[in-house]
């Protein structure tokens, strides 16, 4: 594995490209998992087909489009374990209305398999987009496009048949819809955060977001290098289970002056939400993370437009990517699109 060492971030040591081995597992259960995966992949098929094929397309309740995608997560037993809110006490979720994104917001989320924008969809039934490292506007994709983006290679920019917006024309123009973002641009393994492309800059300064980790256990359903679409499969089909833990942030604005809301935050957490008091808000690591000169250089994004990002926007989105490592239990990382790139092609070579 020594090939790939520079593919592992120098602060943390964090490789987040390689793929998640699966846990071992004795010969003895091999036709227990074959059984699995042959008796789930008809149904995972047809419902897949029913929804992308017919259900999407007609006006039809809501409801129905979340029970058959809550079917697409159940058949693979894809379950939620776990779903914490910042600022709101375990178990008190009613009392949660405020701290979850509703209508007009945006989710900023973690993006490492193919069931985050299942699972988002079977939530929030968000308008899905795809950020690029070197522009602020997004690409509006289905969630068909959004399952197949986990698959597919980084991309440095959008190609010329991109149809791109800004985020603040989205929640305009769909005041009755979330938007979700995926600020990394492409996925990981889950064991860091990437820089964030700049896309979220292009949010209007009152729109809400929200930054959201989902989390995987094993994690070996995790997509961080492209295609593999049978082996995934083969991963998510046969196995009996897979844990999924959801964290949602406090919302962040697009604004220089967060203070009342990063105020909120933090007399939030002190107070003891529902999570364990956090090493990651002990002021020495945050200042571990922020004051990692080695990042810095690399976080600096590589703005295409002729529109770079000036430090106080650069704020804004540091904000994001240290809820989102804080939230996933990781660390931000400074390798981003480009070494992925490189690292896809290295990675295709060996298996030649
Ligand atoms: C988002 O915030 C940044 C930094 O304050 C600002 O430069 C940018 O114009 C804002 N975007 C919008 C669409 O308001």
């Amino acid at each position: 594995m020594e090939k790939y060492s520079q593919f592992r971030d120098k602060g943390t040591a964090i490789a987040p490209f390689l793929p998640v081995p699966a846990p071992p597992s004795s010969v003895i259960w091999a036709p227990f998992h074959a059984f699995l995966f042959v008796f789930r992949l008809p149904f995972v098929v047809s419902i897949s087909f029913f929804y992308f094929c017919i259900l999407e397309w007609i006006p039809m309740g809501s409801a129905v489009k979340y029970g058959v995608l809550w079917l697409m997560l159940g058949i693979p037993g894809v379950w939620w374990v776990d779903l914490q809110v910042d600022g709101v006490k375990r178990g008190q979720l009613h009392s949660a209305r405020d701290n979850l994104p509703k209508a007009g917001t945006i989710i900023a989320s973690s993006f490492t398999s193919p069931l985050d924008p299942l699972y988002l969809a079977g939530i929030f039934q968000p308008i899905f987009t795809r950020s690029y490292p070197n522009t602020r506007r997004v690409e509006r994709i289905s969630l068909f496009r959004a399952i197949l983006l986990a698959f597919s290679a980084p991309k440095r920019s959008p190609p010329s048949s991109a149809k791109l917006v800004a985020l603040q024309h989205l929640t305009t123009e769909n005041p009755h819809k979330i938007i979700c973002v995926f600020p990394e641009t492409t996925t990981t393994n889950g064991r860091g955060i990437l820089p964030l492309a700049p896309s979220l800059l292009s949010a209007g300064g009152n729109t809400k977001i929200y930054p959201v980790n989902l989390r995987y256990t094993p994690q070996d359903i995790t997509t961080p290098v492209p295609g593999g679409y049978f082996s995934w499969l083969w991963r998510l089909l046969s196995k009996p289970t897979h844990q999924m833990r959801v964290r949602i942030a406090t919302r962040i604005y697009n604004s220089t002056s967060q203070d009342s809301p990063s105020k909120q935050t933090s007399s939030a957490r002190a107070s003891g939400s529902g999570y364990d008091t956090n090493i990651f808000d002990h002021p020495d690591f945050r200042n571990g993370v922020n004051g990692n000169d080695g990042h810095d250089g690399l976080m600096a994004v590589d703005v295409g437009d002729g529109d770079g990002v000036s430090a106080d926007e650069q704020k804004v989105l540091d904000r994001v990517g240290e809820d989102l490592a804080r939230l996933g239990r990781v660390k931000r990382v400074g390798l981003g699109v480009e070494e992925k790139i490189e690292f896809v092609k290295v990675w295709g070579s060996r298996r030649r």
